[in-house]
């Protein structure tokens, strides 16, 4: 029987790659099913064709939807192809929408289910992520942990220890596996950005879905970018809320469709600071030492803000805090500060336990 990983948006993709690269090594019967509920070339297809991804058994094209809409959509469709594909067990990744909807078909089909980047927790059930990392973990027969403070959640949470494997971060395996192909310089002179830059991105609900915050941040941006040019990839989310606050007003701020893996992670590591509301970039900027200014009010990953370069800030604070991140820049490789076991072999651990496992 198949392992069937169940991927669906952005951030899947990249958590995803090494763990079906591992399990191919070692010759595991698998299949990549992609709900679609990411589907734009830039939000899907771009990481497919960057990380050498095998391209999807299947694309259930789900799409986008409320919660409740988008949740049921991904049911409907993943209960029809775990029927048909009869899996021996499901891998799902993260916190999205996907993640939550795989895990509650599989467990009710009786098919075992492995999470990868389980435990992590915000705290905070205004973000729908939180609750669904919270059910997911829940359901799983198998819990992939990328910090010891998840283990500790999980514990807490009352999942027991034989569930849970530390294995560190499949996400810094796909940066370090690519560290060579991210070049900044090849990407300052291909977009003609100049050499002093701040690299933004925002997506978060709690950021760019109401019209008056965005107007607020729009403000920030402006301020910073009398300081340092601003580049900014933006988000389908907040495309239309952004463009109509007038961020790109400002002359030196320069707005971007979303980037594909390889050309997003190169602006990050030319970046002279980061500002962001993503989970991956508050982890990929701390393995590559480039100081991370994270607009929320918590983040499920702490181990960023002990081990890396991720400061937490409120919209009021973030001008002042650019511009210190400009002023004391980091040295660019913080290698020894990396969390443990971000070392690359993520997706070789977890393969090895879901061989063992799946038998
Ligand atoms: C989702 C995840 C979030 C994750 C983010 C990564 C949930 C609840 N949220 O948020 O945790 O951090 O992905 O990027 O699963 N859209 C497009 N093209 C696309 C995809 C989306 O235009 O290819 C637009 C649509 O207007 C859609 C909106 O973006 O309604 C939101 O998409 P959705 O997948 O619901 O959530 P994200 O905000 O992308
Ligand atoms: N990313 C990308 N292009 C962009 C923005 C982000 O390739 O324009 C990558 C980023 O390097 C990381 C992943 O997408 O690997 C993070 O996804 P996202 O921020 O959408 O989701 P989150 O991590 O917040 O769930």
């Amino acid at each position: 029987t198949a392992i069937v990983h169940v991927v669906g948006a952005r951030p899947n993709f990249v958590k995803a790659a090494p763990v079906v690269s591992a399990l191919r090594g070692r010759g595991a019967h698998q299949a990549v099913v992609h709900t679609g509920q990411h589907y734009d070339d830039r939000m899907s297809a771009v990481f497919f064709r960057d990380l050498g991804l095998p391209e999807p058994d299947v694309d259930l094209g789900v799409g986008s939807g409320s919660h409740a809409a988008q949740t049921a959509a991904l049911m409907v469709g993943l209960e029809k192809e775990f029927t048909e594909r009869a899996p021996g067990a499901v891998v799902v990744y993260g916190d999205v929408n996907s993640t939550v909807a795989a895990a509650l078909v599989a467990a009710k089909l009786g098919i075992p289910v492995a999470h990868v980047e389980a435990g992590l927790r915000s705290f905070d059930n205004t973000m729908p992520e939180e609750i669904n990392r919270r059910v997911t973990d829940q359901l799983s027969d198998l819990c992939f942990a990328t910090s010891p403070e998840a283990v500790g959640h999980l514990a807490n949470e009352g999942i027991a220890p034989d569930r849970v494997h530390l294995v560190g971060n499949p996400m810094i395996d796909t940066l370090l596996a690519n560290l060579d192909r991210f070049d900044a310089d090849a990407l300052r002179a291909r977009l003609g950005l100049p050499e002093r830059y701040v690299a933004a991105t925002l997506h978060r609900p709690a950021n760019v879905d109401d019209p008056d915050t965005v107007a607020r941040l729009v403000a920030r941006l402006h301020e910073i970018a009398d300081l340092a040019d601003v580049v900014m990839p933006v988000h389908p989310r907040g495309r239309a809320a952004f463009d109509r606050a007038g961020l790109g007003g400002h002359p030196r701020v320069r707005l971007l469709e979303p980037l594909g893996y390889l050309d997003f992670v190169a602006l990050t590591r030319g970046a002279a600071a980061v500002v962001t509301d993503s989970g991956g970039v508050q982890e990929e900027t701390t393995v590559l030492g480039v100081p991370c200014l994270t607009l929320r009010p918590n983040t499920e990953r702490p181990v960023t803000l002990t081990h890396g370069t991720n400061q937490l800030v409120t919209e009021a604070d973030l001008p002042q805090a650019v511009a210190k991140a400009l002023d004391g820049r980091r040295d660019a490789t913080a290698v020894d500060s990396t969390p443990p076991l971000w070392d690359g072999r993520s997706g070789e651990r977890i393969a090895a336990v879901l061989t063992r496992w799946s038998g």
